[in-house]
């Protein structure tokens, strides 16, 4: 068993497991620290939409975030676990189904979202809903990649060998999707006394005005307590 013990803002030493999914469990590193408050318009501004093309995608948000044309295909496989409400497709099924979608997955689409704001959700991957594996990349040269964003992964050659080249070698895209997440996780983090270090990295801590929390260390439990 390692141990190791951190506070305030240093971090990165122990590596923690986060479970994605049913069945995936990724290691990234530990010690970060988290925001305590979430704005909805903070999601907006810096979230690209769903209507991004790709060409919006890699200019408006990966490269403002440094991330890479290919790590932005590497990550976009993220939507093969999760749902989506009817609004974020909604324009492709209505008033015409778009060229880029699957007719028989569209009349699905349809049949569930009478109405943009239908109050119902759909998974983003129908054939393995909650397992994180390639199966992303193939829904797409069938036309079922969900969004408009998805299916423009398609459009530009660079990205498109990247999509065949992760439908069939899944092992490959898993340790790039690990490698490009932690990469991901550095991203504009809080740093000195903003923000804390979550004990579950889902949610803020239970008393969140406190920012000493201590890490201790066990690979394999992955255990982080509170101080
Ligand atoms: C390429 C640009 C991206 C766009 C345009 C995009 C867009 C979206 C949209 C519209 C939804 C559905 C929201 C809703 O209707 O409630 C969604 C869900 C989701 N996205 Fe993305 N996304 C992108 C990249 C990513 C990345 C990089 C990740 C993670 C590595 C990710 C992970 C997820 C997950 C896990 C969900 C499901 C959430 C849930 O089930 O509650 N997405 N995304």
């Amino acid at each position: 068993m390692e141990e190791a013990h951190q506070h305030g803002c240093k971090g990165g030493v122990l590596k923690k497991r986060c479970r994605v999914g049913e069945h995936t469990v990724l290691r990234v590193p530990a010690g970060r620290r988290d925001g305590t408050v979430s704005v909805e318009q903070d999601a907006l501004d810096n979230l690209p939409p769903p209507t991004a093309t790709a060409q919006q995608l890699a200019d408006t948000f990966f490269a403002r975030k440094f991330l890479t044309l290919d790590e932005m295909v590497v990550l976009s496989g993220a939507h093969s676990v999760g749902r989506s409400f009817c609004s974020s497709f909604f324009d492709r099924i209505s008033p015409i189904v778009d060229a880029g979608l699957d007719p028989a997955y569209a009349a699905r689409l349809r049949a569930l979202c009478p109405r943009n704001d239908t109050p119902a959700t759909t998974p983003m991957d129908p054939d393995t809903p909650s397992t994180l594996d390639n199966n992303y990349y193939k829904l797409l040269p069938q036309n079922k990649g969900l969004f408009f964003s998805d299916n423009q992964l398609r459009v530009n050659a660079t990205m498109n060998a990247l999509v065949t080249r992760f439908a069939a070698n899944e092992a490959e895209w898993k340790q790039r999707f690990v490698d490009a997440m932690v990469k991901m996780g550095h991203i504009e983090v809080q740093t000195g006394r903003c923000g804390e270090i979550r004990v579950n990295c889902n949610v803020v801590n239970p008393s969140s005005s406190s920012p000493v929390v201590e890490l201790v260390g066990d690979e394999d439990a992955g255990a982080v307590a509170a101080s």
